[in-house]
């Protein structure tokens, strides 16, 4: 099977490595030569634990190419995945221009009857108004198969995630495209679910609806425990244990980021508001987000009445650990309400800390050194539970800092560490920890 994959993006380069690995010929296709250029080196482009090997191996094996000319990695595809970008508009749908453009580059290059499967993550019904945009710009007698085939990929997890994902959906219009898609996918030996093109798009964006919708619902009830007097922490996991709830996805904390959640729920519920639905309670979870992100500013407010002059050391930039990737990270609007308020921030990320400067235009210092963001700090500010911030041993921050307050957004100690060490500290949905001292 000859595959080519549009986009070398997050989505495009881990599922173009990913066919290879599993045996297929796969030719990736990006607009930018500047990033074929690194590819075809040898160099990922994004940062995810196992890509580089895995990509490297199945270029030595001459099963993954990468070029910028559509016309050749076109050539003799059977199959042509899009993962193109869907980034948010100002009013918060989905952006399709990435995916039309990618549509019309198969139709214009297509020499035979081809398969399009739509990896990007994209409002239902859009495979189908794809599918008729390439009909009408393709040449005759060319047939255009279509198969929507979401991808639930985890960054930072991606390669895993992949190899071992618990269902693989592939949606289409006839079982001759499903039978292809699935025999495609038989090697990844995971359960596939085949439904119709609307359920597939629809499963993508319930899934990510739902899984935000169990972190705003855990940072509410994390919000209720502080009033209350309640731990979330146990809360968590004495309703995780109800196999009906699961574990997954219970941990409070300063709300969810990354380039899907906060794209994918405003595209929802834009989407069902084209369609007369207004969407409550997907609402509710986007604005229960937006707040929890505010929290610990508000904590420190509390503590300090004013943070102007105030060291904070930030400690994480990435939306989560084992990422560079700062999109929508708590920390991007964290970092200039600190400096809004007059604080001076030094922040650390052991991954992130070259795009810091990038991404946010407030004045910080950004450093990969845990201790040089510490040093002399007033206080510290918990953004990414990186491992090695929830393996520090919390004594640190009565070494380092000049007061040793830590307000923790990810709950990375325990309160009885955090007793232990003497730390001042406040964290999500558990009770502050007040050492005699500072009382
Ligand atoms: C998510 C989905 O998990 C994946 O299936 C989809 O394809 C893309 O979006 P990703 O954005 O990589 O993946 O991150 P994920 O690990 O799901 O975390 C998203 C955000 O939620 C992070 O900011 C994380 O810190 C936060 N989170 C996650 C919580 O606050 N609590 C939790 O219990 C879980």
């Amino acid at each position: 099977m000859k595959i080519a994959v549009i986009g070398t993006g997050y989505v495009g380069l881990v599922t173009g490595v990913a066919l290879a690995e599993i045996g297929h010929t796969v030719t990736c296709i990006d607009v930018d030569p500047e990033k074929i250029a690194e590819l075809n080196q040898g160099i990922p482009t994004i940062y995810e634990p196992g890509l580089g090997e895995m990509m490297l191996r199945n270029q030595k094996r001459r099963r993954l190419h990468f070029t910028d000319q559509h016309r050749v990695g076109l050539d003799g595809a059977d199959v042509v995945y899009l993962a193109v970008g869907t980034p948010q508009l100002a009013d918060g749908s989905a952006n399709l221009r990435y995916i039309e453009q990618a549509a019309l580059d198969v139709a214009e290059y297509a020499q035979e009857s081809v398969i399009v499967v739509i990896k990007s993550t994209v409002p239902v019904g859009t495979n189908m108004r794809i599918k008729q945009l390439m009909l009408s710009h393709v040449r005759p007698g060319i047939a255009i198969r279509i198969a929507s085939n979401p991808e639930f990929l985890r960054e930072g997890s991606a390669i895993h995630d992949t190899f071992h994902g618990d269902r693989i959906i592939i949606g289409t219009e006839d079982h001759e495209t499903a039978d292809v898609l699935e025999e495609i996918n038989a090697p990844f030996g995971i359960p596939v679910v085949r439904t119709d093109v609307s359920s597939s798009e629809m499963i993508k964006y319930a899934s990510n609806a739902f899984l935000a919708t169990k972190i705003s619902f855990i940072n509410e009830i994390a919000n209720l425990c502080e009033k209350l007097g309640a731990d979330v922490e146990e809360v968590a996991k004495g309703m995780g244990l109800d196999h009906r709830i699961g574990s997954a996805f219970l941990k409070a904390g300063i709300g969810y980021g990354g380039s899907c959640f906060p794209k994918d729920t405003n595209a929802l519920v834009q989407l069902a508001g084209n369609h007369h639905h207004d969407f409550n309670l997907l609402k509710s979870v986007i604005e229960v987000n937006n707040h929890q992100q505010q929290l610990l500013i508000e904590k420190m407010l509390t503590r300090f009445g004013s943070l102007h002059g105030k060291k904070v050391a930030v400690l994480g930039l990435a939306f989560k650990p084992n990422t560079d990737d700062l999109r929508e990270s708590p920390a991007l609007v964290l970092i200039p309400k600190l400096a809004e308020l007059g604080a001076e921030v030094v922040c650390y990320d052991p991954i992130a800390a070259n795009q810091g400067s990038k991404w946010i235009s407030a004045p910080a210092v950004y450093t990969k050194s845990v201790s040089k963001a510490l040093n002399g700090a007033d206080c510290a500010m918990i953004v990414t539970d990186w491992p090695d911030i929830k393996r520090m041993d919390p004594q640190t921050f009565v070494r380092l800092l000049h007061e040793p307050i830590v307000f923790d957004g990810r709950n990375c100690y325990t309160i009885s560490a955090a007793r232990k060490a003497g730390i001042e500290y406040y964290s999500i949905g558990r009770p502050d920890v007040i050492p005699e001292v500072s009382k």
